[in-house]
């Protein structure tokens, strides 16, 4: 195999029959499709491709930068090609939640801003979403960047109409499988490639699969986030299910240590999702006397990026011991027991009570607006602080707020669990601060 430009190494991936005495699946011939095996890493080195070649002469000609709004694996791939044809990358994003995402995008020169988004930042002067209005801004005619806006463009899911879904057929020797499973982040590959299989099998089942809501798995949305995708068509699927994380590591180890797959945690989740799904069809099929079916699902990416995220929600993989005061390890019944306080409480508990006020917005949004005396410390950031120990005394009140009193309400059944006495969290966050015209001062 030779090539003259790493880019013509995009596609042609393997599909890999996993194992059955590994999936247990009696009726089910299940297939991966690694898309880790792209050059740079990742299922999105097709889309990038395809979105940003043929805007690449006129660029290269006006010395445009490349920006998308991606914080992952687009964001890596057109990092290379931008740098390969001597342009710049402007990654744009809300706050880049895998730090070694963040650095490895940094080591392959890419420009990264990271924006607050809507419920975060709080300025009253400036009421749309500053990454809405940034992706405005980029997609003026005339402008000085080539956007390849992957959340709205068709070339992303032509990527995979043209190269994905035709080598699966391909590779199963012309026929589409009779289930597809997927996750779904821009919904380009899942809609590229079920676009292809019902030209093949119009019955094909296509499952796409999401983070469950207030979990996050980097590189998919979850079940609200998804609604605001451009190239999201909710009637492409027949079924959306949801994915925790903790699922999405369990499916990766599965993936990486009976088949020998480095599959990051999406890959991870779609095995797990997939298996979930495959398993009520196996038993029918079983019932019915055994007929066959066919199954693909997609790897997107590799392992190594995601060693912090791991670590964090699985330490005893590396070897460390479960804390007390890991967010994972909370359960329903300790969040839903949190203490909340509403804004008129709240007002009048800093009033008489005088709590420490924690602010678990990002840097950004705090100074553009937040409550007067409350303190600065970013979710994660206070994930990490509270950790091993309490990093406050007990005999001071704490008020956690957050955008929207989702995260608070957790951080504050986890300072209830370490031992503190009274940490409440404001209902509804700042947003619910502000829409109760309760006062907010700027750095
Ligand atoms: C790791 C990972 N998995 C899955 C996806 C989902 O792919 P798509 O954007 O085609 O829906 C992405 C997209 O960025 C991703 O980075």
């Amino acid at each position: 195999m030779r090539y003259d430009s790493v880019t013509e190494v995009i596609g042609d991936t393997p599909l890999l029959r996993i194992d059955p005495a590994v999936h247990g699946l009696g009726h089910i011939d299940l297939y991966a499709k690694l898309e880790l095996l792209n050059p740079f890493g990742s299922v999105k080195d097709r889309a990038a491709w395809n979105m940003v070649r043929s805007g690449l002469p006129d660029a290269v000609e006006r010395g445009s930068q490349v920006v998308e709004l991606s914080s992952g694996n687009t964001a890596k791939a057109l990092a290379l090609i931008a740098s390969m044809h001597g342009l710049g990358f402007k990654s744009v994003t809300n706050r880049m939640r895998v730090p070694e995402i963040k650095e490895l995008l940094l080591l392959l020169g890419a420009e990264i801003e990271e924006l607050p988004g809507r419920t975060e930042c709080l300025d009253p002067t400036d009421p749309e979403d500053p990454l809405t209005r940034f992706h405005q801004a980029l997609s003026e005619p005339g402008g000085e960047y080539l956007h390849t806006d992957q959340y709205y463009n068709e070339l992303n899911a032509a990527a995979h109409e043209s190269g994905t879904g035709p080598e699966i057929v391909r590779d199963l020797d012309g026929r589409a499988p009779d289930v597809f499973i997927a996750c779904v982040g821009t919904a380009g590959s899942s809609t590229g490639v079920a676009r292809v299989l019902r030209r093949h099998r119009p019955g094909v089942e296509v499952v796409g699969l999401v983070a469950h809501k207030s979990d996050f798995v980097p590189g998919i949305r979850n079940i609200d986030e998804v609604q605001e995708v451009g190239l999201f068509a909710p009637g492409l699927y027949d079924t959306i299910d949801t994915v925790t994380s903790a699922e999405a590591i369990d499916g990766m180890l599965g993936l990486i240590r009976r088949s020998g797959v480095l599959s990051g945690p999406t890959g991870g989740a779609a095995y797990f999702g997939a298996l979930r799904h495959l398993r009520r069809l196996d038993a029918e099929l079983d019932a019915r006397g055994g007929e066959r079916r066919t199954a693909v699902f997609i790897v997107c990416d590799r392992v190594e990026s995601y060693l912090g995220y791991l670590r964090k929600r699985r330490p005893e993989l590396f070897g460390a011991t479960a804390s007390a005061g890991a967010l994972d390890a909370l359960t329903d019944a300790e969040v839903e027991a949190a203490a909340v306080v509403d804004v008129a409480e709240a007002r009048r508990w800093i009033a008489t009570g005088a709590p420490l006020v924690v602010d678990l917005r990002s840097p950004f949004a705090y100074a553009a607006l937040h409550i007067e005396g409350s303190v600065n410390i970013v979710d994660e950031l206070f994930e990490e602080l509270v950790r091993d120990a309490l990093p406050f005394s007990k005999s001071r009140p704490v008020l956690l707020a957050c955008p929207v009193g989702e995260k608070s309400a957790r951080y504050a059944a986890l300072l209830t669990r370490l031992g503190h006495p009274d940490a409440r969290s404001l209902a509804g966050g700042i947003v619910a601060w502000r829409d109760a015209g309760a006062e907010l001062v700027r750095e």
